[in-house]
């Protein structure tokens, strides 16, 4: 992999460098006395395509590596994602996974067949990374499998016979040929989905024509051995309010989930160039975090349209594609997607998670794209070396909110404005965690200002706070490989919790996390 370059302009810098100007003023109201759904852990899942540097060098390295492995997979990535709890980690694609075959993933490595890579790079994709592997590394990693079958170019035969493959205990053919592989059990498969972007590189299709092969597929997809797999239909492209609608109406009552797909662009459209992961200005700054309240725009709408089919909320709509997509840091393949990862992607996450918490009776599950190596990623590597991104960090202070149970916070914040965008410069976003304890994230995205929020506490809240922080010198700040730890969570006192009362004081670019028991 090609090192990462930062090449500061001087300009860039000084505005980066700005120090706090002003300190601003908000007000909020948490409800704990009101707990909402529950905010399934699945919201905070992964995903991992064959793209790029991502399976293969991110994860899968091969017995011989230099590099500590367990049976081929990297031991440093795997201790990340234990410590990060991944709930869900879906495989192998994306736009690969209506290319991919999966007989050509199994056996011994060295018999298994070589294919072109036709989405990504045009590289050739050798299968040594297939079923067996990507169990084991669900295994290692302690996250439940979701697994994305192929509609585009494959048959229903095929994905029956996957599903077979991973999880029917019975004397069968395809059970047989797993066990002749060397797994005697069949595994857990929680999640299925029935195609990726099946109106576009999964196919082209109408959403009639999708609609009807759902139903195909889903007919010769079976259960076995006591499992009932989650079935995903194939979602809508971001704001195609006319896919939810027709394939709700034709498949609505035969799937689990409908997955959506939304991708933040920092140019504000799909161009090139969509805008430097490291080198943006203040516009793109606040175009880029603006993505999520476009994300909040889009659940909120085809949730309306999910309603008028399944009014139950039966559905889940599953975002299993999401995050911030830049241009490919200089020099790197540009088929491979590999971006740097900045405190404003933290930021932008950490508002992603706020809007997944307060539609957690919709939303069933999230993929930030995706874990290793490409697009907003988790983490990154260079041949041994490995970093964790500032939106891994931002993750990893999240992980009270996973099956937590959604509390209300009201908050009136000043506006952060650049030009005629303007977003609120605090939010929040609050729950009762697994443990009883309330969980409360605030953010401040104003790049110069301070930001103290005065928030009533109503109903039971503890009075024993434990806090941390993320955030950075510049809204463009990073981790690389020799500087590893340039933005890293730290602990938080800049706290006062008295009677109904907290207040808190966040620095610029912010995001706090109190734990209250
Ligand atoms: O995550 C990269 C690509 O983006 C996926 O393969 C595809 O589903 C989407 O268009």
């Amino acid at each position: 992999m090609i090192p990462i370059r930062l090449l500061l302009s001087t300009a860039l810098a000084a505005f980066c460098a700005t120090a706090s100007a002003e300190s601003l003023t908000a007000q909020a109201t948490l409800h704990a006395d009101q707990p909402g759904a529950t905010i399934s852990r699945h919201i905070y899942g992964q995903f991992a395509e064959h793209l790029g540097h991502c399976i293969y060098e991110g994860i899968w390295v091969g017995e011989n590596s230099s590099i500590p492995n367990t049976r081929g997979i990297r031991n440093d990535v795997v201790a990340a994602l234990k410590n990060l709890q991944v709930p869900v980690l879906r495989w192998p694609g994306g736009c690969f996974a209506d290319e991919y075959h999966w007989r050509d993933g199994i056996g011994p490595r060295e018999k298994r067949p070589a294919m072109i890579n036709t989405h990504w790079g045009g590289v050739v994709e050798n299968n040594n990374f297939g079923t067996h592997e990507f169990f084991d590394l669900c295994e290692q990693v302690g996250c439940e499998p979701y697994v994305c079958a192929n509609v585009g170019s494959g048959t229903p035969q095929e994905a029956m016979e996957w599903v077979e493959y991973m999880t029917s205990d019975a004397d069968s053919p395809m059970a047989n040929l797993r066990r002749k592989n060397g797994r005697e059990k069949p595994w857990k498969l929680p999640f299925l989905a029935v195609g990726n972007e099946s109106w576009g590189c999964g196919g082209n299709m109408r959403p009639e024509y999708y609609a009807d092969n759902y139903r195909r597929y889903n007919t010769f997809v079976k259960n076995y051995a006591g499992q009932k797999v989650y079935r995903v239909a194939g979602g809508p492209n971001s704001d195609d309010y006319h896919w939810t609608d027709v394939v709700m109406s034709i498949a609505g009552k035969y799937m689990d989930g409908l997955s959506m797909h939304m991708y933040t662009i920092p140019a504000g459209h799909w161009t090139t160039p969509k805008g430097s992961a490291t080198q943006f200005s203040e516009n793109e700054y606040v175009m880029t975090l603006k993505g999520a309240y476009m994300m909040d725009e889009l659940v909120t709408k085809h949730s309306a349209i999910m309603d008028k089919y399944d009014p139950e909320k039966k559905v889940g709509l599953v975002v299993d594609e999401w995050g911030v997509w830049t241009d490919v840091e200089p020099g790197t393949n540009p088929g491979f997607l590999y971006q740097q990862n900045s405190m404003r992607d933290a930021l932008l996450a950490a508002l992603h998670f706020g809007v997944f918490h307060k539609h957690a009776d919709r939303v069933s599950m999230a993929n930030i794209a995706q874990m290793v190596n490409v697009l907003q990623a988790m983490i990154l590597t260079d041949k041994e070396k490995m970093l964790l991104t500032p939106t891994y960090h931002v993750f990893e202070m999240y992980k009270g909110f996973q099956d937590s149970q959604f509390l209300p916070i009201e908050v009136t914040s000043p506006e952060y404005s650049v030009g005629d965008k303007k977003i609120p410069a605090v939010t929040a976003t609050a729950a009762i965690s697994k443990a009883k304890h309330v969980v409360v994230s605030f953010v401040n995205v104003d790049p110069r200002n301070s930001a103290t929020v005065s928030c009533k506490l109503a109903g039971k809240v503890g009075t024993t706070v434990k806090a941390r922080i993320l955030t950075a010198e510049a809204m463009n700040s990073c981790n690389t490989f020799d500087k590893p730890n340039t933005v890293v969570p730290k602990a938080f006192d800049a706290f006062k919790r008295s009677g109904d009362q907290l207040q808190v004081t966040l620095p610029s670019k912010s995001v706090v996390v109190l734990d209250i028991e």
